[in-house]
């Protein structure tokens, strides 16, 4: 399956909206530290519903806001939750990055980044496309110490690149961007059922599920552009 099949069919059945919903326990954490000043041009990479670039929107007065997807329907969905014309969603691939060089302040990622075919070549496509001193903000749930991420990619068709901190790292500073700041952003939100539950049809013991939402959590890392 391509991204694009994967993802309209994700988009058809509602899942975008169920993603923003839990995604935005901790992507509300990461967006509120980028350091975006009114009227700058934010990109949101693999979108989805759109919902971070509206956010940026209306919190810190980002100027123009793109948000791209590999998957038409994701698009089209993204635009349709809005009327706000300062916000534009459309439709790309991660591999080519349909921006001019020094033409974005800042880029954002939610769980999307890991799909790409070449995640190096993408950081290198953010690098090109970011103004100097611009940042990437890449926060992914999905990577080697969240140990319990790992089968994700037995349900997904798209090959998923499983970083650890450290790869994370070394691949920004391989694509010429500085790594800021690394952190793993709780989800303190999701609701972990007491002892006595356990095990649920998810998780064999609370310990687990503490560590996986209260510990580990989101893991971002941010990018700066030289
Ligand atoms: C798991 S969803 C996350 C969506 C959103 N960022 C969120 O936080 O809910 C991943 C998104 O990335 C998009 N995507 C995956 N691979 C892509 C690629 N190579 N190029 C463009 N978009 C891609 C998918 O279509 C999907 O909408």
């Amino acid at each position: 399956m391509s991204v694009r099949e994967e993802f309209d069919e994700w988009a058809a059945s509602g899942k975008d909206r169920g993603m923003e919903e839990r995604h935005w326990h901790t992507a509300k954490h990461a967006l509120a530290r980028m350091p975006i000043e009114p009227g700058d041009v934010v990109l949101d990479l693999g979108c989805g519903s759109g919902y971070a670039g509206r956010a940026l929107r209306e919190t810190k007065g980002a100027g123009r806001v793109y948000g791209l997807d590999g998957a038409p329907e994701m698009a089209r969905n993204a635009a349709g939750y809005t009327a706000d014309p300062g916000v534009g969603y459309l439709v790309g691939d991660f591999d080519s990055l349909p921006f001019a060089a020094d033409s974005i302040d800042h880029v954002w990622s939610m769980e999307a980044f890991y799909y790409a075919a070449d995640p190096h070549h993408t950081l290198e496509e953010i690098a090109r496309i970011l103004r100097p001193g611009g940042t990437f903000y890449c926060a992914v749930n999905y990577y080697e110490e969240n140990v319990y991420s790992h089968a994700w990619q037995e349900s997904i068709s798209i090959p998923m690149t499983r970083w650890d901190r450290d790869q994370y790292r070394s691949a920004f500073h391989d694509a010429g961007l500085y790594v800021a700041e690394q952190d793993n952003v709780p989800d303190r939100e999701i609701t972990i059922p007491d002892a006595d539950e356990f095990p649920t049809d998810d998780w064999d013991s609370r310990e687990e599920m503490v560590e996986r939402y209260r510990e580990y959590g989101t893991l971002l890392t941010v990018g700066v552009a030289p």
